[in-house]
């Protein structure tokens, strides 16, 4: 059943009709429990309110695909945009983007120009900027573009995802870089050929993960709400003495509030990933499909609007 439920909100994720759809409603249906707002300005008090409470966060501008050149520098220069106003308002956040956005479906030159506008502001205010990863056909291309980014900019990095077998050599490779890695399970619809489809799998590949990145030395985000993760990883730090401020946790806005907040009691780092704008609906259906929980906040935000 559970099978059934996320692949039906993963189908779902990808219909362009109900992204037409859900861009007309706004983040009713429940997307305002877990986005931040349809624009920056929205987001911007919730920002300020998780780090009053010691929350660090990294917003992403919701949207994936664009089809032209021009639309992806409107998107790169929405980033820019981003960027000056964390530093404006002095909010305690990274940025987030996903390289489809920035015409990684276009071609390497235009991506590889939009994201250099977006680092050297970054730069400029001393901001990180992490690459998201998408689906198992984009993540060699994500890969190269990480890689040839990295030698000029310090403050980057990118997600590797556990359910995918070449990971373990990505991140071995990657340790020559002095990577900034946020390990995930992976939440897109992937086949047996390129990545582990038993959950079992996939949760022992991320505990391989979070040893072997955080042993090579480098900084880590242990991105998961699981609790047998954070636990493996608490444990993990302690049997090798690596200090607090090596790694962190991240979890997704709105999902597992009061974890949150348990593990900054612990004095953990725990970021906050904050997702804006009007572009939610797939972002919020690949939600659904990680848990089936998360529909009933969606119905009663049918029912209460
Ligand atoms: P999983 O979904 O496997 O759940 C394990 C257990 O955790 C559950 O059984 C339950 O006990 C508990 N749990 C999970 N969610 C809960 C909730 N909301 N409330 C209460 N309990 C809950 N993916 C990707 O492909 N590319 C990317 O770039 C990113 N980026 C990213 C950033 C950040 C900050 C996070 C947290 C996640 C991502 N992801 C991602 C998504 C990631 O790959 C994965 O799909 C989700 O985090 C779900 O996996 P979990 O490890 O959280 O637990």
């Amino acid at each position: 059943m559970e099978a059934i439920s996320k692949n039906f909100f993963l189908y779902l994720s990808n219909n362009k009709v109900l992204d037409r759809l859900a861009k007309r409603f706004g983040t009713r249906f429940g997307a305002d429990k877990i986005v931040g707002g349809e624009t920056f300005s929205q987001a911007i008090p919730l920002i300020k309110q998780l780090n009053h409470d010691g929350l660090q966060v990294t917003v992403d501008h919701l949207g994936e695909f664009v089809e032209s050149e021009a639309e992806s520098r409107k998107r790169s220069q929405e980033c820019i945009e981003t960027i000056q106003a964390i530093a404006h308002h002095q909010l305690n956040s990274e940025v987030s983007l996903k390289l489809t956005s920035l015409g990684l479906d276009i071609s390497k030159e235009i991506v590889m120009e939009n994201m250099e506008r977006i680092l050297q502001e970054a730069e400029r205010h001393d901001i990180t900027v992490t690459i998201d990863m998408e689906d198992s056909t984009r993540c060699g291309a994500t890969i190269e573009i990480y890689k040839a980014l990295k030698e000029k900019y310090r403050n980057l990095g990118t997600v590797i995802q556990a359910y995918l077998h070449r990971s373990h050599e990505d991140v071995e490779e990657l340790h020559a870089y002095d990577p900034y890695l946020r390990l995930v399970k992976g939440a897109y619809k992937e086949s047996g050929k390129v990545a582990f489809v038993d959950k079992p799998e996939v949760d022992a590949n991320l505990k391989r993960l979070i040893k072997k990145n955080l042993l090579n030395g480098h900084y880590t985000a242990i991105a998961s709400h699981d609790d047998a993760i954070i636990k493996f990883t608490k444990e993990l730090v302690k049997e090798h003495g690596i200090s607090k401020d090596h790694f962190e946790f991240q979890m997704l806005y709105g999902m597992r509030n009061q974890t949150q907040y348990d593990l900054l009691k612990e004095g953990y780092t725990v970021r906050v990933y904050m997702p804006y704008g009007d572009d939610w609906y797939g972002y919020f259906m690949r939600r659904l499909a990680e848990r089936p929980a998360n529909i009933a906040f969606a119905i009663k935000g049918i029912f209460s609007k």
